[in-house]
């Protein structure tokens, strides 16, 4: 059986994940882990660990099966690469905010150096039946940099988060000759079916593609790159059980004592897409606009730090607990306040037990690639008495929950409070009514399939009938919008 190469910024390895700072990579771990288990698989990526130059080094740890190859960077590669141009170019303009990008040139070479350096590490390892699937935009060139090192291995590329219109892309200094390195993977997939049509929009007004740019494309005669949607899910039954029995756990239990009346939850990583800002006031205006929930509600806000060293986020940590503060300032009392903003990380069991006993989600990025927490909210409910999923438009799992959710624009507090006074009061039989159709959403896309589906697409036969699309894997039919 041929190995399959996962290649992601973040590794997850097998007991070193509890490490602060080191080796951990959440969602894509979880999303992984049938792959793990079904494939032999080699993971490549970062350490997690910032080195001077002299002393990185790149280890192979062997873990059930599973090579894990994990490289150090040297602290100029955390800052270009890292802090850099991912997280300070590539991570605002996809998210669309090229208000927050700020472009070096120095810190795109980072990036492209950290990707030679990636590529370098697999040059030593990579037999030619292997198959390599690399995850998300700290990675884009990275097919380039293998094929210029002659491999032709095929080589898919799977983008966690949105892919924006081409009217925001091509704001991106030097995206021509960035994004057109994605034309050297076999297969490049995306969450929504609105991102692969971005995309392919980007291919057909800049490249000149055939309007019907969807499926497979020739490139230069030779080779074929395919453009297909595969959003991400959960283990849905997995995670509603955790749920069901952590609910009685000692820490859930405290917390539920803890609060008077009823639970509104949030859980995001301090980050400017989540609309953590907007959402407090959004809670500000509801508690203004419905007086009768003062004392009956609470609103608990878990939102582990993230990126520190980037001066938008410490902005914004500001901005967070100004906010919090003004809240319970004003509305609260010596026996209940309004708002528990926490910047502490739980444990998945912790949260799925929280999300059980929640009245409603508050899920209302400004842009995310899909969203996993509106997913674990969904599954850990009880289906006899759910709560409400209040869901921005613009998470990706809108798209596959639509109407279902309480679906809001995160852009306009006023309506998202009278979407929280909506979720509060809304009676039993249309929450169970919405909860049943979230959870056969849920049931449709589970994430076992996930990796097995996204590798029959990069088989040389994908998208034949060996591996037929179906409802959450879509070959993209888009005619070009030029
Ligand atoms: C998003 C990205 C991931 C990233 C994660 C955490 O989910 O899609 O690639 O790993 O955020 O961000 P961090 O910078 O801590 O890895």
């Amino acid at each position: 059986m041929a190995r399959v190469f996962i290649i992601s910024n973040r590794v997850s390895v097998p007991d070193r994940t509890a490490r602060p700072g080191g080796l951990r990579a959440g969602g894509l771990e979880v999303a992984l882990r049938a792959t793990l288990k079904r494939h032999p698989c080699v993971w490549l990526g970062w350490s997690g660990e910032v080195k001077p130059q002299k002393d990185v080094r790149t280890r192979t740890l062997p873990r059930s099966g599973t090579q894990y190859i994990v490289t150090d960077l040297s602290e100029g590669d955390y800052q270009e690469y890292y802090n850099g141009f991912a997280n300070r170019v590539l991570w605002p303009v996809l998210h669309y905010r090229l208000d927050l990008a700020e472009f070096s040139r120095r810190d795109l070479s980072g990036y492209l150096r950290v990707n030679q350096h990636f590529a370098e590490q697999l040059d030593k390892v990579l037999k030619p039946d292997d198959v390599v699937w690399v995850h998300d935009y700290h990675l884009i060139p990275l097919a380039k940099a293998l094929r210029d090192r002659g491999h032709d291995n095929r080589i898919g590329f799977f983008l966690h988060i949105p892919f924006p219109a081409p009217e925001i892309i091509t704001a991106l200094p030097n995206h021509e000759r960035l994004i057109p390195t994605l034309l050297h993977y076999d297969l490049v997939g995306f969450q929504t079916d609105g991102d692969t049509a971005n995309f392919a929009r980007y291919l057909a007004n800049e490249h000149g593609f055939p309007a019907h740019i969807g499926g497979a494309h020739s490139i230069d005669g030779e080779r074929t790159m395919k453009i297909g949607t595969f959003p991400v899910g959960i283990e849905t039954a997995e995670f509603a059980t955790r749920a069901r029995r952590a609910v009685r756990s000692d820490f859930v239990q405290r917390v539920v004592n803890s609060i008077p009346g009823v639970l509104l939850i949030g859980v995001d990583r301090l980050d400017y897409s989540k609309g953590l800002t907007l959402r407090l006031e959004a809670f500000e205006r509801f508690l203004v606009a419905c007086p009768q929930w003062r004392r009956k509600v609470t609103l608990l806000q878990i939102t582990p730090r993230s990126r520190s060293d980037i001066h938008e986020y410490a902005d914004m940590e500001r901005q967070l607990d100004t906010a919090a503060g003004r809240i319970n300032g004003t509305y609260g009392d010596v026996d209940w306040m309004p708002v528990r903003y926490i910047n502490r990380a739980y444990s998945r069991t912790g949260l799925a037990g929280l999300y059980r006993t929640a009245r409603a989600g508050l899920v209302t990025p400004l842009r995310d690639g899909m969203n996993l927490v509106a997913k674990e909210f969904v599954a850990a409910q009880d289906a006899e008495d759910p709560g409400v999923l209040i869901l921005s438009r613009f998470a990706g799992a809108a798209a596959e929950f639509g109407g279902k959710a309480l679906l809001v624009n995160p852009y306009d507090p006023e309506s998202v409070g009278g979407a929280i006074a909506r979720a509060l009061e809304m009676p039993l039989a249309e929450r169970q009514q919405r909860h049943a159709g979230l959870y056969t959403a849920l049931l449709r896309n589970d994430i076992s399939e996930w990796g097995d589906k996204f590798l029959a697409a990069l088989a040389p036969d994908g998208f034949g009938d060996a591996a037929k699309p179906d409802r959450s894997y879509r070959e993209s039919g888009v005619t070009s919008a030029a």
